[in-house]
């Protein structure tokens, strides 16, 4: 079973990703960047897909200009640490779904599948987070499963709300036992926290849990999860203001309130 640090915007910096690492996370991931905006070089994109050391991370990607989408892989060089991208196809933002992006391109298999093979070609792992559908037609229309079922990336995490859904919604942990059934590898996302939660993850078939809120003000979860022997948060929070000392891009404040 794979532990994965969701991807969280104006939250998980590289030092938060190191940490949670350290202390049990098997992978992390980047916050959602656009790569139309990193082809242009603009340096507070850049500043997002910086990896500060060799915590295993995913960088996460949103857009849909395929050319775009090339050009960008082709000047992009690995750093230590980097295992791979990541599309986003999840994000609610009304002003990215009004562009036809995020988890407006769910029902868009073609293309994305398009995408994959741009991202493979260059040699890359790829993997897909995606939402159930843009509503609650789209989940009745199951468009998530032909997704996974029509494209090829290495794994899918699948948070398991629409994108209309807030989090006051209890994540449909109903839909991970189809989405197992395509025979593809699953990761689950929505509302994990404890080990029993993991449990009948792993019994559905998931071959990982993704974990985000839960996560925020603990980066031990994972360890705790793991039965690992992990530090207290007092001293992971001091851990993390030293890490922040030679970080130049961090999002200490955040994290720092969210781990008082
Ligand atoms: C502060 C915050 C920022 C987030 N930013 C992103 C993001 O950049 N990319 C993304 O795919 N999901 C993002 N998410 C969604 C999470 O990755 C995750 O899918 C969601 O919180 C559900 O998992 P959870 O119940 O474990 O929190 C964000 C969530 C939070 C709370």
């Amino acid at each position: 079973m794979q532990y994965m640090l969701a991807p969280m915007e104006k939250l998980a910096d590289s030092s938060f990703r190191y940490l949670c690492h350290k202390y049990g996370a098997d992978l992390t991931f980047t916050e959602l960047t656009r790569f139309e905006t990193l082809v242009k070089k603009n340096k507070s994109a850049l500043k997002r897909i910086v990896l500060y050391d060799d915590t295993p991370t995913m960088i996460q990607i949103m857009g849909k200009n395929e050319q775009k989408l090339e050009e960008f892989m082709s000047s992009f060089s690995p750093e230590k640490g980097f295992q791979g991208f990541n599309l986003n196809l999840c994000c609610p933002s009304q002003t990215y779904v009004k562009q036809g992006i995020g988890s407006a391109m769910i029902k868009r298999p073609t293309k994305i599948k398009r995408m994959v093979d741009i991202v493979k070609n260059y040699g890359y792992n790829v993997n897909i987070k995606l939402r159930l559908g843009v509503n609650k037609t789209e989940k009745k229309e199951k468009v998530y499963l032909s997704l996974i079922e029509r494209v090829d990336a290495d794994f899918f995490i699948v948070h398991a709300r629409h994108r209309s859904e807030s989090y006051e919604i209890k994540a449909d942990w109903r839909i991970f036992s189809e989405c197992v059934k395509t025979g593809k590898d699953i990761v689950a996302n929505g509302d994990i926290k404890t080990k029993e939660d993991v449990k009948k993850m792993k019994e559905i078939g998931c071959i990982g849990v993704m974990i985000g809120r839960a996560a925020m003000n603990n980066p031990l979860i994972f360890g705790q999860l793991k039965d690992m022997k992990v530090p207290t948060l007092k001293d992971v929070r001091q851990e993390y203001i030293e890490l922040c000392k030679n970080r130049e891009f961090n999002y200490s404040e955040n994290v720092l309130k969210s781990l008082r």
